[in-house]
């Protein structure tokens, strides 16, 4: 019985997701007041439906058992009075089919993730999810979980998108106290584009392993992170597009129709180069340095937090290829402190491929992102440039190309391992002695 009532609400939902505008709008507020009916009755019954849904009154579902109907909230007076003078008897199945289906996608997201030991929801997302990758919410509800437990997290908005949601930033404090001279800092950037998920899945598994940190590694350090950079973006790629990479903004003056901005094209530093000034092109740099919100917010809180902390590292994780960038990516030119960068980018990729539990680590390739292609307007350039950062780097995330951007969820944790590796051998390199 329960089956059926699943193939039911799904067929319904079908025709709802069919039909409605693309804009995210939630599928359960759709489909709230409507009902689902069942008429007792044999073939008289089918033939006084059958007018009903011509009239646009009902939606039989299933037409072998047109006894089963749904009723919208504008007609049920009338179908329940024609039904009555038709001496036709009925009972109400589903009072709210909008809740029904929202309560019915929770027990199954329940059964799925805890059959793998893991859950989230509001108010109950412990961990980052390992399994699959999380929605923009989801990871929203994680954050403010971990801001809530934690005396050292605190969490904070720091702009909106184009389609209004918030950018947020993770601040980890140090758990020494003592100390009033200007304290060090790293940053990391996740999801500054959109299809690059395993970004945000790996920058969410470093955070939730520096929160819970209890050695010297995070001591005396502010760590600042923002894991979802374009969040309009990330959910566009879930949606509709999976291999989308800019964010969302429309332009409004914009002559043709193509939406979105490169985010790693926005930034000021070296502005043009490698980038293209065609917005239907997947690198369009915009119409001017930070025209974008996204590329704003950072820049003016990573501005912030090199004011009040020495900003020693900017960690923007990107994917894929397995490759840690250093400055520059606008030029061949040598940036500064180009060495120093080398030096603590091998001792990370070692430690990265020294792997863990009998398995193999990733390796990355440690190189100037010039040897890529010349491409500006991007995070790291920006950092080390404006900020005068001396470690700024551009991790690509696995793999080499099998999968590239549509990366298995079951990535993830060895993925975040060995990153971790990295990372725990990477900081005390880049801080101040
Ligand atoms: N794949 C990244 C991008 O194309 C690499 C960025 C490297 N950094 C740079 N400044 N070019 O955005
Ligand atoms: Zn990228």
């Amino acid at each position: 019985m329960r089956c059926y009532w699943v193939v039911l609400v799904l067929l319904v939902l079908d025709v709802v997701l069919a039909t409605s505008s693309p804009t995210p709008v939630n599928n359960y507020q759709v489909l709230a007041g409507h009902q689902i009916w069942r008429a007792e009755g044999g073939s008289e019954v089918a033939a006084v439906m059958g007018r009903l849904e011509e009239e646009g009154l009902v939606d039989i579902l299933g037409h072998s058992i047109a006894s089963t109907f749904r009723v919208f909230p504008g007609t049920k007076d009338s179908v329940s009075t024609s039904l009555q003078r038709e001496g036709i008897k009925y009972h109400v199945v589903v009072p709210d089919l909008g809740r029904h289906l929202a309560e019915e996608e929770r027990r199954v997201k329940r059964e799925i993730l805890s059959s793998q030991g893991e859950t989230c929801f509001e108010n109950d997302c412990p961990k980052p999810l390992t399994q699959r990758y999380m929605t923009y919410v989801e990871i929203a509800w994680y954050l403010h979980e971990l801001a809530a437990k934690s005396p050292r997290v605190e969490l904070k908005s720091i702009g909106k998108t184009f389609e209004n949601r918030d950018i947020w930033l993770v601040h980890i404090k140090p758990t020494a106290k003592e100390g009033t001279k200007k304290r060090d800092a790293i940053w990391m950037e996740g999801g500054i584009h959109a299809r690059e998920w395993i970004s945000e899945a790996v920058t969410l598994q470093l955070l939730d392993k520096l929160a819970s940190d209890d050695t010297t590694l995070t001591r005396n350090i502010d760590i600042y992170c923002v894991p979802i950079a374009n969040p309009d973006g990330y959910e566009y790629s879930r949606n509709t597009d999976r291999l989308w990479r800019k964010n969302r903004a429309i332009d409004p003056s914009m002559e043709r129709d193509c939406t979105g901005v490169d985010l790693n094209r926005n930034w000021s530093t070296g502005y043009g180069v490698g980038a293209s000034t065609n917005p239907c092109s997947e690198v369009y740099q915009g119409s001017a340095p930070f025209s974008e919100l996204e590329t704003r917010a950072l820049k003016k809180e990573m501005t912030r937090v090199s004011s009040v902390n020495n900003l020693r590292l900017v960690m923007a994780v990107h994917s894929f290829g397995q490759k840690l960038y250093h400055p520059w990516g606008f030029t061949k030119k040598e940036a500064p402190n180009t060495a120093e960068m080398k030096k603590a980018g091998l001792a990370f990729a070692q430690a990265a491929a020294k792997g863990s539990r009998g398995r193999k680590g990733a390796q990355y390739e440690v190189t100037s992102s010039s040897e890529l292609y010349l491409a500006s307007g991007a995070t790291d350039d920006w950092a080390k440039a404006t900020l005068d950062v001396p470690y700024a780097y551009t991790l690509e995330l696995p793999d080499e190309g099998l999968h590239g951007f549509v990366l298995p969820s079951n990535f993830i944790k060895p993925a975040a391992q060995d990153v971790w590796r990295g990372m725990k051998k990477l900081i005390p390199m880049v801080l101040n002695k």
